[in-house]
């Protein structure tokens, strides 16, 4: 295979050099030709012009592209891509779509891109490397270049590596050790020298599960799973979740009223006991009361104190396990620097909201995210009409709102908890 790369930056590429692609190239099994598309260019420091249209930025112009892809030997048919992060997602499977062709025209886009007429003239895929912007298309075309060459025959000397590997049969690979068997108190897993090839596969295929459900859920959902493995799938996940420390904060200050005005709140008992015996059920790890006025913290410690240590923590202790959960402090920061001496880190911050905001994510994807960042998680709840853009601005990520039957959306707090609770922690 020749893959030509067509790009504005040709001493990018020494790394196409090395390893396993130098070796393909050694081996005569693929060549990369390396074009300086400055070169075909009338003044080789105008490569690129201004955004018809208006915009910030330049993009490649579209004559000395053409001019190095013919100088090239491309011809209508011949199998051009551009690197964009507006192109389609570069999966394996385009890698191995690709191994088919004899020969590659790739062209490394920089800039604002590079004039669409590019891509008309040739038909040329576009593809994206991942949803975060380079600074220009080497290191993709690099990473699409490598991705190829490296299944065609012959480039890697065991085969059996190709068969194995991450996103064959759509699972990512299972862990893999090598000597010493034991690194600072680490041991490799005893089952790997068991000798019995058929346990070790199982093992194998377990771990892949795992680690499947835990970094890329999405790719499970395309996989024929036996029932077992689905169990143990949910299952991992279900652990994931429970390992997660989550906090609630109930904030009376400072919050909106219905005009947009800030104010504060006041507490109110209904809150106070249903959502300590909520955040009980779902073994949260605590419930702090956001209230900075004298007398409302006067009231409530006086409340908490009868059923955490005075006479109702006697005739009810289940009521006593769940109202030592309330604590009552003066700010959100508090709520935070609390948790941290709990916890040796500050929590991830999510607000709920009953307004539509851009930036929203949903319950399975907040779970996603405790799952894979391990992290304790704060759990913010307004009082009144909502929290305020400030309070908005600070958290991590904000809850899709919840959205019942109808428009009519006024639903008490402790409905809101309650609901968001289960869809985040429930069975
Ligand atoms: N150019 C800049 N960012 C890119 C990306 N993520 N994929 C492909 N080309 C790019």
């Amino acid at each position: 295979m020749k893959v030509n790369i067509l790009t504005l930056f040709p001493d990018a590429y020494v790394p196409m050099g090395e390893s396993i692609m130098g070796r393909a190239q050694k081996k005569e099994i693929a060549s990369v030709n390396v074009v300086n598309i400055r070169s075909y260019a009338e003044d080789p420091h105008f490569a690129d012009d201004i955004v018809y249209g208006g915009g910030a930025g330049m993009v490649m112009k579209v004559e000395p592209i053409m001019a190095a892809l013919k100088a090239n030997g491309w011809q209508k048919g011949a199998k051009v891509i551009v690197t964009t992060p507006a192109g389609r997602p570069f999966h394996q499977r385009e890698a191995e779509r690709l191994t088919g062709e004899e020969e590659l025209f790739i062209i490394a886009g920089h800039y604002e891109g590079i004039d669409q007429r590019v891509v008309d003239l040739t038909g040329a895929e576009e593809f994206s490397i991942g949803d975060y912007v380079l600074t220009g298309g080497e290191l993709p075309s690099m990473v699409i270049t490598d991705s190829v060459v490296r299944l065609l025959d012959g480039v890697l000397g065991d085969s059996a590596s190709l068969e194995q590997e991450s996103f064959n049969e759509g699972l990512l690979e299972y862990p893999q050790y090598t000597r010493p068997r034991v690194f600072e108190g680490e041991a490799v897993p005893d089952v790997l020298f068991c000798g019995n090839h058929k346990v070790i596969e199982a093992w194998r295929r377990e771990q892949s599960l795992r680690r499947t459900s835990l970094n890329r859920p999405d790719l499970l959902k395309k996989v024929p799973l036996s029932d077992e493995e689905r169990q143990l799938y949910a299952e991992e996940r279900a652990a994931a979740v429970e390992r997660v420390d989550v906090y609630i904060a109930l904030v009376h200050y400072p919050v909106l009223d219905p005009k947009g005005n800030v104010i504060a709140t006041s507490v109110t008992n209904l809150d106070i006991h249903d959502i300590a015996r909520l955040s009980r059920t779902y073994n949260v790890k605590g419930y702090y009361i956001v209230q900075p006025g004298e007398e409302q913290k006067e009231l409530t410690k006086q409340l908490l104190n009868y059923w955490t240590s005075g006479h109702g923590s006697k005739i009810n202790p289940d009521r006593r396990e769940a109202l030592s959960l309330v604590s009552v402090v003066d700010t959100l920061d508090d709520v935070v620097s609390r948790i941290e001496e709990i916890q040796g880190e500050a929590p991830l911050k999510v607000a709920t909201t009953a307004k539509i905001r851009r930036d929203i994510v949903s319950y399975e994807e907040l779970k996603e995210i405790m799952i894979r960042e391990n992290h304790s998680c704060l759990l913010v709840f307004g009082t009144g009409y909502g929290l305020t853009d400030e309070l908005m601005e600070e958290m991590n990520y904000v809850l899709k709102p919840i959205v019942g039957r109808g428009d009519y959306n006024h639903l008490s707090v402790r409905s809101a908890v309650s609901i968001i609770l289960d869809r985040l922690l429930g069975e």
